[in-house]
């Protein structure tokens, strides 16, 4: 079965051909991150107008790329929510009027389980129960699931901002630029990360709910006392300033990993899971992957992260999760909306 996959919820415009859910004959992406890079954030009205004039093209090299034509397609499958309400109506409206025209089945898709589901595109396949984990710009949230293709059911999740945003909005403190998860990656890996202790937030005893406001509090009032705040261009600066800001962007990026490293554990013990799913652009974050593997491997639990071009938005994710939602007798008609605020398990 031939699956079109349509992602507009957010900054990327995507569409993937798969099939049969796991076979990716194409993937296409095209990002206005660019645009959005000088107000240092997601502005909606520049998203919504890139995915306008940029989803066209993207659909035509999506089937080009595959070596199809819309007729040889078997279902529609697009991002319904949660997102930015603009983009998801771009992304709703081309698939409505792909089904309508071509006479094809559409489902809408919830694009945190799809990040999740991008870990079904390779083998071997995760083992079912399993927890989940979605970290990205907008969300941090904890769900499991018992059954491979079951339900997901909701854990927990972030209170205030979301994981990726903490990253974004730390970047911008330390004068590193949008987006600023993969500037600390890569920063922190010359940073020492016990040289700052900066507070880990558990909230109460067997809460699996995050909080990451304090931090980006606590690293703003460490910059301000220790080298002054608003921080220039880390090339202006001697050595041993440089090298400060590497310790502090490390430290940071391990109070984040450690926070997440935990509560993943105590929801693993909690569901008594066999193997942990993380999806979103978070995900690819190296010291994130290096330590959530070794932990969980020292409790005989496997731990699955998708390839990095996985772990942002794209369309393929959304095409494999349609295929098994459509599987398991899932159909949309063409009253489907936009649901921004839609939360995991609801479909
Ligand atoms: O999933 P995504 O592409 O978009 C949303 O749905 O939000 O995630 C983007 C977020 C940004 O906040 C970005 O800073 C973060 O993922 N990110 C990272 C890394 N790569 C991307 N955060 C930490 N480490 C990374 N390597
Ligand atoms: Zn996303």
């Amino acid at each position: 079965m031939l699956v079109l996959g349509i992602e507009t919820s957010c900054d990327e415009t995507a569409a993937s051909i798969v099939e049969d859910g796991e076979r990716v004959l194409s993937n296409i992406v095209s990002s206005s991150l660019p645009l959005h890079r000088r107000f240092g954030g997601v502005v909606p009205e520049i998203a919504c107008r890139a995915h306008v004039e940029s989803i066209n093209y993207v659909l035509e090299q999506a089937l080009r790329k595959a070596s199809v034509s819309l007729k040889d397609i078997d279902l529609v499958a697009v991002t319904f929510g949660p997102g930015l309400v603009g983009a998801l109506l771009v992304g709703i409206s081309v698939a409505k009027a792909i089904a309508f025209s071509s006479g094809i089945p559409l489902v809408g898709v919830n694009h945190l389980e799809a990040h999740l589901q991008a870990n079904f595109l390779r083998k071997p396949q995760p083992l079912a129960p399993f927890v989940g984990l979605v970290i990205s710009g907008g969300h941090t949230s904890l769900v499991y699931r018992a059954s491979v293709w079951g339900d997901y059911e909701f854990l927990g999740q972030t209170r205030d901002d979301a994981v990726g945003e903490a990253f974004d909005k730390v970047a911008k403190i330390l004068g590193l630029g949008y987006p600023g998860g993969p500037a600390i990656d890569r920063l922190a890996r010359f940073g020492d990360p016990e040289r700052i202790r900066f507070p880990r937030v558990y909230l109460k005893e067997g809460s699996l709910d995050f909080s990451f406001s304090g931090i980006k509090t606590a690293v703003l009032y460490y910059v301000r006392d220790h080298l002054g705040y608003p921080i220039g261009r880390l090339t202006s600066y001697s050595e041993k300033r440089r090298q400060a800001i590497k310790d502090i962007a490390a430290s940071f990026q391990e109070a984040v990993v450690d926070t997440l490293v935990e509560k993943t554990l105590s929801a693993c013990r909690m569901m008594q899971a066999r193997s942990v799913v993380v999806g979103g652009g978070v995900a690819a974050n190296s010291r994130l992957r290096e330590k959530l593997t070794r932990r969980l491997d020292e409790v005989g639990i496997k731990v699955y992260f998708p390839a990095a071009s996985l772990c942002t938005d794209n369309a393929c994710m959304v095409a494999s999760l349609g295929y098994h939602r459509h599987r398991l007798g899932l159909v949309s008609d063409l009253s489907l909306q936009a649901v921004p605020n839609l939360g995991v398990g609801k479909s």
